[in-house]
C-alpha cells in the first residue's frame, strides 16, 4: 500500500544544499505496523511528510494504493490526505477556546454528514478513546495525555486508513505515554496502518516491524548506534 522507491529529498538554504534523504526505499503492507526509529535530525519527519502527501520528494517514487503521488498536485494531494491519512503529532495542535467535542467535530464540518452523523462519530471517537466524560472540557482543562487522546479522536473521527505518528508520547510522562500505545495498538488491531516515528526504543518495540533512519539512510537493521 505505502511503496516508496529511491526517494531523494534536499533544502536548499540560501545557496547551500542540505541533501537529508538519500534513496529511501521502503514498502508498508496495509494493515502493517511499522515504527521509524532514528537521532534527531536523521530525516524522519522530513520522511512522515512525504508518506504523509504533506510533502514531494525531489526524485524517486511514492506508489500509495497504486497511485504515484510523486506527480500530484497541491488539491490532489491535500485530496489524498484528507481521505487516508490521519496525523498524530508530538504537539497536540488542539484549538484553545474550543472543547474537546467541538475540537474533534471541527474537520468534520468539511466532510458531507448530517448533524446527527457527526454528533455520532464525536461521541463515538471520544469514548474510543476514554473520554466521553471530559468532552466539555477546553485543552487546558485536560492534561497533556488527555490532549494527545483528543487530538487522537479528531483523527479517529475523519476515519483515515493510514495513521502517521510522529514522536506521539515525546510530550508526555511514562504512564500517559504508554495510555497513547495502548490506543495506537488498539487502532491497528482494528485494521489500520501505522507508521511510528520516535528515537524511543521502547515505543518502538510495540510495532511489528522496526526500520532505521540514520543520516538520511533508511535500513532493516540497526546498522549503527
Ligand atoms: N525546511 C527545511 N529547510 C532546511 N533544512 C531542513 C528543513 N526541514 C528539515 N531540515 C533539515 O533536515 C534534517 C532532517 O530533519 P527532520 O526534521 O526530518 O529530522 P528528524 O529525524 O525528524 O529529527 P527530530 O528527531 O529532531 O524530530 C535536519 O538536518 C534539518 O535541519
Ligand atoms: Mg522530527
Amino acid at each position: 500500500m505505502i511503496k516508496l522507491k529511491h526517494i531523494y529529498k534536499s533544502y536548499s538554504l540560501g545557496d547551500e544544499q542540505v541533501d537529508v534523504l538519500h534513496n529511501i526505499n521502503l514498502h508498508v503492507k496495509p494493515k502493517e505496523f511499522i515504527s521509524i526509529l532514528g537521532p534527531s535530525g536523521s530525516g524522519k519527519s522530513t520522511l512522515m511528510n512525504i508518506i504523509g502527501c504533506l510533502d514531494i520528494p525531489d526524485s524517486g517514487d511514492y506508489i500509495l494504493d497504486g497511485e504515484y503521488v510523486d506527480s500530484c498536485t497541491e488539491n490532489e494531494l491535500s485530496e489524498i490526505r484528507g481521505k487516508k491519512i490521519g496525523f498524530i503529532f508530538q504537539q497536540f495542535n488542539l484549538l484553545p477556546e474550543l472543547t474537546a467535542y467541538e475540537n474533534v467535530e471541527m474537520p468534520l464540518l468539511y466532510h458531507k454528514l448530517s448533524p446527527s452523523e457527526r454528533r455520532e462519530r464525536v461521541e463515538r471517537t471520544l469514548t474510543q478513546v476514554g473520554l466521553i466524560d471530559r468532552m466539555k472540557h477546553k485543552p487546558t482543562q485536560l492534561s497533556g495525555g488527555q490532549q494527545q487522546r483528543v487530538a487522537i479522536a479528531r483523527v479517529l473521527a475523519a476515519e483515515p486508513s493510514i495513521i502517521l505518528a510522529d514522536e506521539p508520547t515525546g510530550n508526555l510522562d511514562s504512564s500517559s505515554g504508554a495510555e497513547i500505545m495502548e490506543i495506537v495498538k488498539d487502532l491497528h488491531k482494528a485494521g489500520n496502518t501505522i507508521v511510528l516515528i520516535t528515537h524511543d526504543k521502547n515505543v518502538a518495540d510495540q510495532a511489528q516491524r522496526k526500520v532505521y533512519v540514520h543520516d538520511g539512510i533508511l535500513t532493516e537493521s540497526e546498522a549503527r548506534t
